[in-house]
């Protein structure tokens, strides 16, 4: 079992030696190390069992710092960082040398972040280093949003868990990349587009692919192995499966034909931001619950956090 505490001190040791550990932000908990510790950087990618090809986010404090990181910071992207840092939102740079390869696998542009998190932003003042930091998910399941499931996964293989609660946003953040001046969001997340499109206008999407992603690590996810899931457009388009061994995952209404005990809700108060904030803990709940042998998800509103929502839904349901 990893020590789970408010230890900064403990923290900022572990990391400077070297070690792994597992860190809260806004978004989902981040399975932390020193970025400019080549070996630090190598046990996180074991530590997931990630593949190499999937590079890693940097997160630091200040924007004063992540000059020190990168070639240039085009006008647009200071303008975004100005307004949305701290926050749920990654953007990429090309990058300085000092980054090492093994955290961009090998591309020419790294992606910083600057977490919204009291305890992280404290333990990232206190170190002179940049920490990289994926999700604290093994490769290939749902992000955890809360110190437990941290533990549940990655407790035997890490030391410290840094408790900073519940995830307030509880998807990963939006990625945007400013390649050839044209801003591109490659991974939507917990800063809607829609307020992204406040500051700089219109914004290219990259359309949602399992199989061609923009960002390396964009993957199909396989959070549920044995289990079948699958994503509908609206209660209209429910039909029973054959298994009645099933639960629907609904947005704000139940479906008046299902038992409602087969039904769980993510936003009973009908806002996105629920939505996105109980995805990933209510996936885990069915994922554990043996009687459910299929997941029947319904799209919940195309708009705001909603788009980060349905595109995490697809992924989960993608057969390929
Ligand atoms: O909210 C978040 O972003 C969380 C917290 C911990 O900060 N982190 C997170 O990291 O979700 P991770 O590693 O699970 O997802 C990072 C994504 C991957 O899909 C990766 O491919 C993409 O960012 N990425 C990283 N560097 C990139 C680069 N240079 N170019 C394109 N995509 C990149
Ligand atoms: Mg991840």
């Amino acid at each position: 079992m990893a020590g789970l505490g408010t230890d900064l001190v403990k923290a900022r040791n572990l990391l400077s030696e070297g070690s792994l550990v597992a860190i809260p932000t806004e978004t989902v908990y981040g399975l932390a190390g020193n970025a400019l510790n080549v070996d630090a950087v190598a046990s996180i990618f074991a530590t997931k069992k990630r593949p190499s090809f999937d590079p890693l986010i940097l997160h630091t404090d200040s924007l004063g710092k992540v000059s020190g990181f990168v070639l240039e910071v085009p006008a647009l992207a200071k303008k975004l960082a100005d307004k949305f840092w701290p926050g749920p939102l990654t953007i990429l740079f090309k990058k300085k040398s000092l980054i090492p390869d093994l955290v961009t696998s090998g591309l020419d542009t790294v992606a910083v972040r600057i977490p919204n998190h009291p305890l992280t932003l404290n333990l990232l003042k206190s170190i002179d280093f940049p920490l990289a930091a994926p999700s604290a998910n093994p490769f290939g399941y749902v992000s955890p949003t809360t110190p437990q499931h941290v533990q549940q996964q990655l407790g035997e293989s890490i030391p410290y868990i840094l408790d900073g609660g519940d995830c307030e946003v509880g998807v990963e953040s939006t990625i945007i990349s400013f390649e050839h001046e044209q801003p591109t969001v490659l991974r939507m997340g917990g800063l809607a587009i829609e307020s992204i499109e406040e500051v700089l206008g219109k914004v290219q999407v990259q359309a949602y692919s399992s199989s061609a992603p923009a960002a390396p690590g964009m993957l199909k996810s396989h959070y549920a192995p044995g289990k079948s899931f699958v994503l509908i457009d609206s209660a209209e388009a429910f039909t029973f499966p054959e298994n009645d061994q099933f639960a629907v995952l609904v947005f704000d209404q139940l479906i008046p034909s299902v038992p409602e005990e087969s039904q769980y809700m993510l936003a009973p108060g009908g806002d996105v931001r629920e939505a996105a904030k109980g995805l990933f803990g209510m996936i885990r709940m069915l994922d554990a619950k043996e009687e459910v042998k299929e997941i029947i998800a319904l799209k919940v509103p195309e708009k705001g956090l909603g788009r980060a929502v349905n595109d995490r839904l697809r992924r989960a349901s993608a057969t390929e």
